[in-house]
């Protein structure tokens, strides 16, 4: 559904997208993460045609970004980072307007309007001036717009920015639902949010590709099958020599905390188990047991870290 080959963007000298390379299936939701300035508003406004790349090619349903720029506008709602939106308007005109630049007729957009003013939540301010909305409310409203004309892809531009907890939450809702009849790119700074909507995440730093995958392996990546924290009671030393000895153990400590021992396990395996036999055997009273699970963030720093010291070496 998006393909994009060797693809580059420069302001002057400076790189901003760097011989990027990635697809997106149908039907795919995938997140589209960076730190600022990474290069990812260049990249979405390269594949919705607002502006040409400097070298390499994209293609959006199946249609080139430069050459057939009409067939891809009607193949695509953008969700743009800072939402264009006229003050004096209300919510109605505004999606009347943009259905006519769609070329939508008057029944065609009055069944769009209603249909995207509930999918967005939009029914109490359908009828109030844009310039009076809330930031949130705004944002619903370029939500609105790229819904209006039933598009097969969808590219947002940090989606979620200025709305509160619940609206976050029905917007990741309302993003799932969407997915499952429309392909789906979106790009956000919160991690979580990531994890819990998108099947696939793709990273870039600097303008240069860095990680892709599913959020598990990335995670996975960052923390082999994660670490071990268990706590109880015996001498340090006799703790740590037994968990040592059990099989997949690759490193353990362990540190005093208010009369327990708390040992930090990392394993190729997940050895609670062992631990709570081995603690039964030995008598040694145990108080947690818990697997600290590397979290999407986690991935995130050491990733843009990493990049970073390679680009200082
Ligand atoms: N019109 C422009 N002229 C010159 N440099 C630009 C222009 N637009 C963006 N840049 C630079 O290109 C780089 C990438 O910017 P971009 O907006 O794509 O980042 P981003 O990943 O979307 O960041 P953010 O998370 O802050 O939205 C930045 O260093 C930015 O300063
Ligand atoms: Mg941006």
């Amino acid at each position: 559904m998006i393909e994009v080959r060797n693809l580059s963007k420069a302001y002057g000298v400076y790189k901003a997208v760097d011989d990027i390379s990635f697809s997106v299936q149908e039907g795919e939701i995938v997140g589209f993460l960076g730190p600022n300035g990474a290069g990812k508003t260049t990249t979405i406004r390269i594949l919705t045609c607002f502006m040409p790349a400097t070298s390499g090619s994209a293609s959006v349903a199946g249609f080139d970004v430069l050459t057939q720029s009409m067939d891809v506008r009607r193949c695509v709602g953008y969700l743009p980072e800072s939402v264009p939106l006229y003050p004096e308007m209300r919510v109605r005109e505004d999606l009347n307007f943009r259905g006519k630049l769609h070329g939508l007729n008057p029944g065609e957009r009055a069944a769009a309007i209603t249909r995207v003013a509930d999918r967005c939540w939009l029914g109490e301010v359908i009828d109030r001036p844009i310039g009076h909305l809330s930031k949130g409310y705004r944002q619903r409203v370029g939500l609105a717009d790229a819904l209006l004309h039933n598009p097969k892809i969808l590219i947002l531009d940090e989606p979620t920015v200025g709305l509160d907890p619940t609206q976050i939450r029905e917007t990741r809702s309302l993003i799932r639902d969407l997915a499952r009849e429309h392909t789906v790119m979106l790009s956000s700074h919160i991690l979580p949010e990531v994890e819990a909507t998108c099947q696939r995440i793709i990273i870039i730093n600097r303008g240069r590709l860095v990680a892709s995958g599913t959020p598990a392996e990335l995670r996975t990546r960052v923390a082999g099958e994660g670490k071990l924290i268990a706590e109880v009671k015996t001498a340090p030393q006799e703790a740590l020599a037994a968990v040592k000895g059990l099989v997949g153990v690759q490193d353990a400590h362990a540190d005093a905390v208010d009369g327990w021992v708390r040992v930090q396990v990392s394993a190729q395996r997940d050895v609670r188990e062992d631990i709570a036999r081995l603690a039964a055997e030995k008598r040694w009273p145990l108080r947690e047991l818990r697997r600290e699970i590397a979290t999407l963030e986690d991935f995130f720093v050491k990733i843009v870290a990493g990049t970073r010291e390679e680009r200082e070496a």
